[in-house]
């Protein structure tokens, strides 16, 4: 092909559904800061995705475009090095998935886990939005417009990459040319971090989630609901660190290890009460949220700016995803007028 870069080129990003939050910045974000020294990273805003689901509630997920921008850059996403981008202003991912659609059938697309547990979550049952059952083509051209071979998602994802590499595979085969590249999912290796009321998931819409704009209060206020362990009822009584959502949380942001493992000794043994270790949870995610909140503050007054990176992003993403559709077409046939001799008009 026509570009050969020396760095991997990794894809990924976030519905546009509303701010993120610190389950995103242990489980993805950190590690894309890092990344994009290393690789060509593309983020995507993924606001066309968000309105599979959110049909009627468009405001809520155009809204959120500028805010997830804010969280990417707050972080130190820099896009000198990374390319932000928004889903819908390149057309060519609706053209390339509309091709994709071709080769996958509506069962298929109905056997996709996440996508059946999203239909319950939703409440969709029978009526479910043709745009929603497809949107794992969607991600497909997503993902492979930019000829992505890494990419950076939650576990729930992983039904989505076994599906583009069957996309990729089927139609590499159909036109006889390895015209999309397979892509691989780079899992994050940080755990999961739970919702501050024990839950299983941190999430804005359950209400368990710390915002990355949160201030000091709110975190404070966060820190001190979070759920321990009800059995341990005395500071003397022992404590179970398993499913004590402070010790998942300073498994994230305690560096120092020994002194991690010490803690958890104690409160096993007991003596060890926990509005010391929130204390200390307090302290770190105080340390964490501070330079990213006055970030994320100081941008949000010039949202011109963010516009203006997000313009830039968007261009540089439809030069990337054109490259491909070209590609694509020309394999299928779907390229009339590159002919010299219908281009001079030739009678
Ligand atoms: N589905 C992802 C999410 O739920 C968002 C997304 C859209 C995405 N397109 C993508 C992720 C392509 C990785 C690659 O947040």
């Amino acid at each position: 092909m026509t570009t050969t870069s020396a760095k991997p080129i990794v894809l990924t990003g976030d519905r546009t559904t509303g701010p993120l939050h610190l389950g995103h910045y242990v489980g993805s974000l950190r590690s894309r800061v890092q990344l994009q020294d290393q690789a060509q990273q593309f983020l995507l805003l993924a606001d066309a995705q968000a309105m599979t689901d959110n049909a009627g509630k468009h405001q809520k997920v155009t809204e959120n475009v500028i805010e997830v921008a804010l969280d990417y850059l707050a972080v130190g996403i820099d896009p000198a090095k990374s390319t932000i981008f928004i889903q819908s202003q390149v057309p060519e991912l609706a053209e390339l998935s509309q091709y994709l659609m071709n080769l996958v059938t509506v069962s298929r697309l109905e056997r996709n886990p996440t996508i059946k547990d999203e239909i319950r979550q939703r409440g969709f049952e029978r009526d479910i939005p043709a745009g929603f059952l497809a949107y794992p083509v969607s991600q497909a051209a997503d993902i492979t417009a930019f000829r992505a071979r890494l990419v950076p998602v939650g576990d729930d994802q992983l039904p989505m990459i076994e599906q583009t590499n069957e996309l990729v595979r089927r139609f590499n085969s159909t036109v006889g040319q390895d015209v999309l590249v397979e892509c691989e999912a780079v899992l994050s290796c940080v755990t999961r971090l739970p919702g501050i009321d024990g839950k299983a998931k941190m999430s804005k819409s359950l209400g368990n989630a710390i915002a990355l704009g949160a201030s000091e209060d709110e975190i404070r206020k966060a820190v001190n609901l979070m759920y321990t362990d009800p059995n341990h009822l005395r500071v003397d009584d022992p404590g179970q660190v398993e499913g004590n959502v402070v010790f998942a949380f300073l498994d994230a942001f305690e560096t120092d290890v020994a002194k991690l493992d010490a803690l958890k000794a104690h409160y096993r043994r007991g003596g060890l009460g926990d509005t010391v270790l929130k204390r200390l949870l307090n302290e770190h995610l105080q340390e964490a949220i501070r330079p990213i909140r006055a970030e994320r503050e100081r941008l949000a007054t010039d949202r011109g700016e963010v516009l203006r990176i997000l313009r830039v992003g968007t261009e540089r993403a439809r030069d990337a995803a054109a490259r491909t559709l070209s590609a694509v077409k020309r394999a299928l046939g779907l390229n009339y007028f590159d002919h010299t001799e219908l281009a001079s008009g030739a009678r």
